[in-house]
């Protein structure tokens, strides 16, 4: 009696589904092909219980034994898939496709070599794959040559130890191989018991730990810092060498960053599907990975395998810092314009209501009050006493008031020459927009220019329309780039540049301190290494560079690359201001100001009444 339960129709022609008491293949069979069943059950229903399975049968097995032996008492979810060619490809869909990832495949191979190993449809890429030999001799070393065992990365081989005499007691042995180690013999790890092989980490090795000193061909392009750049001294450093170092010495690989022939074309996808620049030549095979700035995109990760992100980084955009406000005018910033106009209003109203009270003791003039008022408003002691209390009264009490102003107004002037006024900086894109700048970016051929051009967010579109390109110039250090950071710097402008190498240009260019990145970034990304499609060894790298990413080493190296801490420190020392006489124009102004209007008045007062001098 057949029982399996099925957790996916295959809708394949050649497939056969195995229906309860249908015997496929009703021949007499080998006597040990007990001892073959029950260990496919004892696999099943031990270290492969609780996954999805695929079992595939190779026709080639009919021969030797009935699958109705095979699978009697099966009780995992299993998916059976027998066919008689090896034409499948085209009746997979890309839902199976997709699944084929997660799921074990069981492949249960007679003699000769089986297709199922030897030319694999190329939908079928799973992570793990236990073969079952069903047959009296075993060619474990044929097996293990086979592209399916050689690009997978869990791979287990049961191996028949067939007793002539007593059949029933043969037995299965466990064996392994290390593809790329030293040794690539096939590893013996024991014989066939349920209790030995208890769980999927005691059956599956992992294959690809040990790289074998492979030499992986890395193309790159070695002016893309802080990801790959050549160091001042010549060797060539950055994030991406650095995750390549630690992982080398993880994987035992080597790779040489130097020696790659990378284009400077970073990859564009042709009409047909085939990439150009760096990317051709991992899809072609000419380069097993590729490093840099490239982001994971849709259709990229069609075409390619990629690791996980190690980094998210997108376009930034470097301003001038906002001039400084002129420091003539430094003694009106303590007050805002509604303070000084109210302070201008209670003088008036504070001279009046004196004027008023004094009248009748001191018969002052409405200019002689205005000066008391003002004397005491400018520290002056006051020269007459008023006899009036109601007057005394009022003049104790504006001289308490304007203690307080020119405290408070000493106070801030002190706090603002301390700290320099600035204009408020821009932070998002949208102030960008309507502000009275435009946009400058070199011209290499970066998506940016036309994204934000035919772009139907309005603040992007309107970046669009600003945007100015510079010509690229091969001669000079920066390729170009020194164009545009003419333009930033003289405030016409604002540059467009992936995020570290604009903060980066403008520190090497000795332009860091005056200059700001804008807080938000233009098409923020995920950056990750991509792999010519079907990397087996690939998902060591996911799981090295998670690793890496985990433990805050990337980031750790990027802010050593960047420099941030002893940036910032300069950055500070750049702004801190050293007071200066210039700090005080204002002042000395009004005092040139006052002295001139004071010398003017006396000098009209001699013309005017000579005979003013008093005996
Ligand atoms: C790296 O692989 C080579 C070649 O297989 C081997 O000789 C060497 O011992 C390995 N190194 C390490 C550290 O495992
Ligand atoms: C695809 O097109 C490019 C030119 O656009 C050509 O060089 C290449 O050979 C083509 N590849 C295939 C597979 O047709
Ligand atoms: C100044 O005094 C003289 C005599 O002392 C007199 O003649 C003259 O008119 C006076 N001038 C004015 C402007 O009062």
């Amino acid at each position: 009696m057949l029982v399996y339960q099925s957790v996916l129709v295959v809708s394949v022609v050649q497939v056969v589904m195995c229906r309860a008491g249908v015997s496929l293949w009703p021949r007499p069979s080998p006597s040990w092909t007990p001892v073959a069943g029950r260990v496919l059950r004892e696999a099943l229903t031990g270290p492969l219980s609780g996954h999805q399975v695929m079992l595939m049968v190779d026709d080639g097995v009919q021969r030797s034994l009935s699958l109705d032996l095979l699978l009697t008492g099966l009780t995992s979810p299993t998916v059976l898939l027998h066919t008689t060619t090896h034409n499948t490809d085209n009746h997979f869909t890309t839902q199976q496709l997709t699944l084929s990832q997660d799921v074990l495949l069981v492949v249960v191979v007679g003699t000769g070599s089986p297709w199922l190993l030897w030319s694999p449809p190329g939908w079928l890429s799973p992570r793990v794959v236990l073969v079952l030999v069903a047959a009296q001799t075993c060619s474990a070393r044929k097996h293990f040559q086979s592209p399916l065992l050689q690009n997978t990365p869990s791979v287990a081989l049961l191996c028949l130890n067939h007793k002539p005499q007593t059949p029933e007691y043969s037995t299965y042995s466990v064996m392994t191989h290390f593809p790329l180690s030293a040794n690539p013999e096939p590893l013996l790890l024991g014989t066939w018991h349920p209790n030995t092989f208890t769980t999927l980490e005691d059956l599956f090795q992992d294959q690809f730990q040990d790289l074998g000193s492979k030499d992986l061909i890395v193309t790159n392009s070695v002016n893309d810092a802080p990801l790959v750049f050549r160091r001042a001294d010549g060797e060539v450093d950055g994030i991406c060498a650095r995750i390549l170092n630690a992982m080398s010495f993880w994987l035992n690989f080597t790779f040489n960053l130097e020696s790659s022939k990378g284009s400077s074309v970073w990859g564009e996808r042709g009409e047909n599907g085939s990439y150009n620049g760096m990317l051709g030549q991992v899809q072609r095979g000419e380069a097993h990975m590729v490093v840099n700035y490239f982001t994971i995109t849709h259709q990229r990760t069609h075409d390619f395998d990629y690791s996980i992100s190690y980094f998210a980084e997108g376009f930034g955009v470097m301003l001038r810092d906002p001039p400084p406000l002129p420091q003539w005018q430094s003694i009106l910033y303590p007050y805002t314009g509604v303070v000084w106009a109210s302070m201008v209003g209670v003088v008036i109203l504070v001279t009046f209501s004196y004027y008023l009270t004094s009248f009748r003791g001191l018969h002052l003039s409405p200019i002689e009050s205005f000066m008391i008022v003002l004397q005491s408003l400018m520290n002056q002691s006051v020269s007459q006493e008023p006899r009036v209390w109601v007057s005394r009264g009022l003049l104790g009490l504006w001289l308490l008031a304007t203690w307080v102003l020119r405290v408070s107004y000493t106070s801030n002037l002190m706090a603002f020459l301390t700290v320099p006024a600035l204009q408020a900086p821009l932070d998002t894109l949208e102030q960008l927009a309507n502000a009275d700048l435009r946009l400058c970016m070199l011209d290499y051929g970066e998506f940016v220019p036309e994204a934000l051009a035919t772009s139907k967010h309005p603040t992007l579109s309107n970046l669009g329309a600003k945007m100015d390109m510079v010509p690229l110039v091969q001669t000079l250090a920066y390729g170009g780039e020194e164009g545009c950071v003419e333009l930033v710097v003289s405030t016409t402008h604002a540059h467009v540049e992936t995020y570290s190498y604009l903060r980066l240009l403008y520190h090497n260019l000795g332009h860091g301190g005056q200059v700001y990145p804008l807080k938000e970034q233009l098409y923020l990304g995920n950056l990750a290494f991509f792999f010519t499609k079907n990397t087996p060894w690939k998902y060591k790298f996911d799981i090295g560079m998670r690793r890496l990413v985990e433990a805050g080493l990337v980031w750790y190296w990027y802010s050593d690359i960047m420099q941030d801490d002893s940036d910032k420190g300069k950055l500070w020392e750049s702004r801190l201001p050293v007071l200066s006489l210039s700090h005080l124009q204002g002042s000395f102004l009004l005092l040139a100001v006052g002295g001139g209007l004071a010398t003017i008045a006396l000098l009209a007062e001699r013309l005017l009444q000579p005979n003013t001098t008093s005996p």
